[in-house]
């Protein structure tokens, strides 16, 4: 079964593509390399020990959507990971946004519908959720008010896609929801390589643990929850991308919403603490202010995902602090 995996080259996707082989998919990325680089290709082959085919194209362009689909001819089905996701980024230029992540589904969408190929898994995000007072993010909440023009995105492009399932029942559509994708592949080879200052934890911790960044600032440890830092749920990358082959395997026929995460909330002093404890290493941290926008706690109902996908998380914190200081330190080399 042919897949086309579009942002295949970045941190999921490239696990991902790394999964559905090891499950014996054919597998073809689209990629433009706007947020990774072309050596994933190669390391991707080497994990894989087989070559890949790469359109380096960017999904705005229908032209080059179309081109895709005229010479595979037998894609059977295709997971949309290609997307800009820096929250504070989209807060600042919100059409950049808008235009590239909904414009390059819409193209997508239309070559498929072109091309008969009904099957779409779409990486959406527990911010679609907003802040609506609930810990447990479960699937029959619905969406919330989101808090950035990229959040927005992921709910609209949620929307649209329930419009074109109801107006044409053909199509099989999953929505995986995932929660704080973090980690690396257990190689070292692949990761995540956020550009400049990182805002998000665990890339932050990278750059503390390899001294490129002086201090790790706590944002608030006043919060009501465990030991007052906030609380996420972090989902190794591994298990993200294998729920990706799960859905793909099992989801029923129609359309269907996931959770992808772990069901479990952890603290950011409890991964800091992992963190040194796994790696033997002493991270520089501080506390400061709440970060504004930030929810004091949140974690994944995972249950629906267990029961119709047959898919769990496998990894644990220890495994993402260590997988995580791998490929850091891989990147030093
Ligand atoms: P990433 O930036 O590492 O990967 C996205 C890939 O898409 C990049 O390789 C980029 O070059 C490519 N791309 C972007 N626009 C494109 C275009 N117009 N045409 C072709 N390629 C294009 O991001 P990621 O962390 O792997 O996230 C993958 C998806 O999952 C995104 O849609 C993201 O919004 C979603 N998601 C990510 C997180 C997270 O924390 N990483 C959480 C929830 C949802
Ligand atoms: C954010 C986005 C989410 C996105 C996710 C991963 C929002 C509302 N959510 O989630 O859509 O999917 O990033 O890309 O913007 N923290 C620190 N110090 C730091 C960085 C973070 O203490 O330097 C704390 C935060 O306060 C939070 C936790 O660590 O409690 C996780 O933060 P982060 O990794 O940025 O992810 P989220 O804010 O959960």
């Amino acid at each position: 079964m042919k897949i086309l995996v579009t942002g295949g080259l970045g941190f999921i996707g490239s696990h991902t593509v790394v999964e559905l082989l090891n499950s014996n998919y054919d597998v073809i990325i689209a990629d433009n390399l706007y947020n990774s680089k072309e050596e994933v290709l190669e390391k991707l082959e080497k994990i894989a020990g087989k070559k890949i085919k790469l359109y380096k194209y960017d999904l705005k362009d229908k032209s080059k959507v179309d081109k895709i689909f005229e010479t595979e001819k037998d894609i059977e089905a295709v997971i949309h990971f290609a997307g800009y996701k820096a929250v504070g980024e989209s807060v600042k230029k919100p059409l950049m946004y808008y235009s590239n992540n909904l414009i390059s589904t819409t193209n997508l969408l239309e070559v498929m519908q072109k091309y008969n190929v009904r099957k779409f898994i779409f990486s959406s995000s527990a911010t679609v959720y907003g802040d609506n007072g609930e810990i447990k993010y479960v699937e029959t909440m619905g969406r919330g008010e989101t808090t950035s023009p990229y959040g927005t995105t992921k709910a609209m492009i949620e929307k649209i896609l329930e419009d074109l399932y109801f107006s044409d029942n053909s199509w099989n559509i999953t929505l995986l929801r995932y929660f704080n994708p973090v980690g690396a592949h257990e190689s070292g080879l692949i990761g995540e390589e956020p550009n400049g200052i990182p805002n998000n934890l665990m890339p932050y911790v990278m750059k503390v643990a390899s001294g490129k960044l002086e201090t790790l600032s706590i944002f608030g440890n006043d919060y009501p929850t465990i030991d007052g830092t906030g609380v996420r749920d972090y989902i190794h990358v591994v298990d993200l991308a294998k729920g990706h082959v799960k859905a793909l395997q099992n989801a029923p026929d129609g359309l269907n919403t996931y959770n992808l995460g772990s069901g479990k909330g952890v603290s950011v002093l409890e991964l800091i603490t992992t963190f040194e404890k796994v790696n033997n290493i002493k991270l520089n941290y501080k506390i400061v202010d709440r970060r504004p926008g930030d929810l004091p706690e949140y974690f994944a109902d995972a249950t629906k995902a267990l029961k119709e996908l047959n898919w769990k998380t496998e990894k644990t914190i220890e495994d993402i602090c260590r997988d995580s200081w791998n490929y850091e330190k891989n990147l030093e080399k």
